[in-house]
This record gives C-alpha cells, structure tokens and sequence, in this order.
C-alpha cells in the first residue's frame, strides 16, 4: 500500500530520499531456485514536518513476519552478550526486584528476557513469528504469539519495563505501537527501545538497512513529537556500537522522570538531518558505493578465474545485492550459521545460502561480508581462507579488500 502521510505525524509532503527500486523482501528465503517472489517498490521518503525517515510503500505485515521468520538472536554471539550486559545495566538502574514485571516486544527467541528468568515475578515475549516463538517457550520463555500494537485487548499485568529492541521499525502502524505502550505501561515504569540511528544510516551510507521489514529510520527529533502526542517522555538516550552505530531510548509517563541532558545534546547533534541538502548527498554517496562495486566485479572478470562468495545471509546483504543486479553468476554461494537458512536461496539474486563448512569448499578468492555489523567476529571466524591467500570484502560505507 503507498502511503501518502507521515506515519508519525500524519503530515503530508514525504520527499524522496533514496528509490531501491523494486525489491522482494529481504527475509523471504526462497525454497528453490525456481520460486517466484513478490517485488515491491522500496524508496526511502522524508516528512518535511517531523523529519521521520520512512518507506512510502508498506507491505503488508503478515506477508513478511510469517510464521518461519529465520532470524535467530541468538546466532550471534556479541548480540547475546550486548543482551546480558543491557539485563544487568537496566535491572539495576530502575531498581527491579522479583517482584517486577517484565515485557519485551519482538523478542525473538527470547535470547534478552533469558536473562530476567528467575529475578522477576512475570516474564512476557510479545513475538508474532512462530519459529522464533515457539523456540523462546522451550526455553521456558512465556511467549504470546501477538504482535505489540492496537490489537492487544488486555495484559497479564502492567510492566515495569517495556523492552523494544530493534522492533519499533518493524510495525508500519507506528502511531499504534506507541499508544499501546503508553496504555499499558505502569505507572513509574520505563519503556527502552534500541534502534540504529538514522544519523549514521545517513551519515556512514547505510543504504543496506533499508528494506521492507524496516518501516521507518529514527532519529530522537522524529520520536520525541510522536511520544508527546502519546503522554510519553523520552527522558535519556545512549549511543551503542550495535548495528553499525544505535540509539537507546528511555521513556516513561510525562513528568514522571527528569529529563537528562543527554537528550538535548543528541537532539542538537541531529541538526542535519533537517536539511533535504543532508539527504541529497547522502543519495550521491550510495551511487559512488553501486559504482566502486561495480568496478570491483569488473576487475575480477579480467582476473584468472576467481572465486567471490559472501558470508552472513542478512537482511541487508539483499538490499545490496538487488540494488546491484547481482546473481549467482556474481556471487557462487553465501555462508551463514542459521539452520533455518542454510539450503535456501537469496530472493532476488538467488544465490545459494550454504553452511561454513560448505563455504569453505568453494576456497573464496574474496569473502563480501554482508552484515558488515559483524565484520570483526566474521574475520576471526573465518580466518582459515588466508591459507590460500583469501581476502575479505566489505562495500559500505567504502569498498575495503583486506
Ligand atoms: P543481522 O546482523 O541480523 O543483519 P540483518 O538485520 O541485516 O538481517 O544478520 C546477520 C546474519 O549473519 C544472520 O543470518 C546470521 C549470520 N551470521 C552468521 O552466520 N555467523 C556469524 O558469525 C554472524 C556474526 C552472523
């Protein structure tokens, strides 16, 4: 569906940032080779009013949050430790004990709230993907297979905390995500989301993080008006290292917490992004970064025969490889450790998604790595393709062969 309004602020007027083209969502694996996918237009618009980064076509939720999500957090091992640290950092900030109720939206597996098990009197996963659903309630994590928003009619009990990481962008009724926290909040409870932030998708050419699943790209000058709207403050925000550089936010009830000066300090580092200047060049960019891959490739065909493949089967990596046009003719196979994704295929490209150990077989000339947020786990992982004087390959925000 083409939006025409700003889903934060229902302004009119969204100008376009970036066009991707026609793209088949990112997540949706195919089988074989020889299944068809959907496309839909994927372009990145401004809202001249609130500044929210968003796409201005919404596929249908259901169609990419099915029931065989493939995303694991639990695969990588930084993730499960930024979880652990975060449980620790925040179970002690606010205070909780065992008596506290904890919600988390989208909690995937339930690798974060594994964390609470035992120090909190009620746990719950809000996660509408079966496969991951169903992964957390084996592991005694109690899981509501809902999606967070205006169809939850009633809550066990009200939370304390609300954890949202990496999940706001994922709900094209933003407006509703936020009421619903709001109503169902306690009273001098905190909510926390974690998302990339905006500044760096533009400033650092991020283009790859835009894809369908990914609704809108926040910045706090965007939330903050939403949150107001809803009776919610944000009342400080953290910068993380996670997903090539996050926002955390804290909010809670309007004037239940001091507002720390955290929040008025990234707010005036955001001054840019005001600017249609900012996103123009930001446009630039992402056409240098198509252009020095495309010469990348050309190179090598001139080469002796040589072997490119790619690691990490991510989201983002289809962004890129769409964008570009690239096949299987380009890029032989991808590795990636998620059971559910190995003997797949990359929609669009159709590049075969195989083991590590598969990979291997192929003894890469040059490894791309996709989710270029992990490039240094990924190194170190596969540093067995130097034995034959293989390289890696990153392309964003710069090609980089090393
Ligand atoms: P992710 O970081 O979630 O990026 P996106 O949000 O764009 O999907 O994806 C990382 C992918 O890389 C995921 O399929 C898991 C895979 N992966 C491995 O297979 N091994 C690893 O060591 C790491 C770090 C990731």
């Amino acid at each position: 569906m083409k939006r025409i309004y700003c889903r934060a602020c229902n302004a009119c007027g969204l100008q376009e940032v970036l066009n991707l083209g026609r793209q088949p969502p990112s997540n949706a694996l195919l089988a074989s080779p020889k299944d068809k996918e959907n496309y839909y237009p994927l372009r990145l618009v401004h809202c001249r009013a609130c500044s929210l980064l968003q796409l201005d076509y919404d596929v249908p939720h259901d169609e990419l949050f099915t029931g065989a999500y493939p995303y694991y957090s639990g695969q990588s091992k930084q993730w499960v430790e930024h979880c652990r640290q975060y449980a620790d950092m925040i179970y002690q900030r606010l205070g909780l004990t065992k008596e506290s109720t904890i919600y988390e939206i989208g909690g995937n597996d339930g690798t974060l709230l594994a964390n609470f098990a035992g120090r909190a009197f009620f746990l719950a996963n809000y996660e509408p993907s079966d496969s991951v659903a169903d992964h957390a309630r084996s592991h005694g994590i109690p899981t509501v297979s809902k999606a967070w928003g205006r169809g939850i009619e009633q809550i066990a009990y009200p939370p304390d905390l609300i954890i949202a990481n990496n999940v706001m962008a994922h709900d094209p009724d933003l407006q509703g995500f936020v009421e619903t926290t709001a109503k169902y909040l306690n009273r001098g409870g905190t909510f926390t989301a974690e998302f990339p932030w905006a500044k760096n998708l533009i400033e650092q050419t991020q283009f790859d993080t835009i894809y369908h699943e990914h609704y809108s790209y926040f910045s706090l000058r965007a939330l903050i008006p939403l949150f107001t709207e809803h009776g919610l403050s944000i009342y400080d925000v953290e910068k993380l290292p996670t997903h090539g550089g996050s926002l955390r936010i804290y909010a809670s009830h309007t004037g239940a917490r001091e507002v720390t000066k955290h929040v008025n300090d990234v707010l005036h580092e955001e001054a840019d992004l005001g600017k249609m200047e900012t996103y123009w060049k930001f446009r630039e960019r992402a056409y240098s970064v198509r252009t020095e891959f495309e010469t990348f490739l050309a190179h090598l065909s001139n080469e002796y025969p040589v072997t490119l493949c790619a690691y990490g089967a991510a989201a983002k990596g289809n962004t890129f490889i769409n964008w570009l046009g690239l096949r299987a003719s380009d890029i032989a196979a991808v590795g990636d450790t998620t059971p559910a994704k190995i003997g797949k295929f990359l929609p669009g490209s159709r590049i075969p998604i195989v083991s590590e150990a598969q990979l291997m077989q192929y003894r890469p000339d040059y490894v791309l790595i996709l989710p270029w947020n992990w490039t240094q786990e990924i190194t170190e992982k596969l540093h067995c393709i130097r034995a034959w004087g293989g390289q890696f390959v990153t392309a964003i925000p710069e090609l980089k062969v090393f």
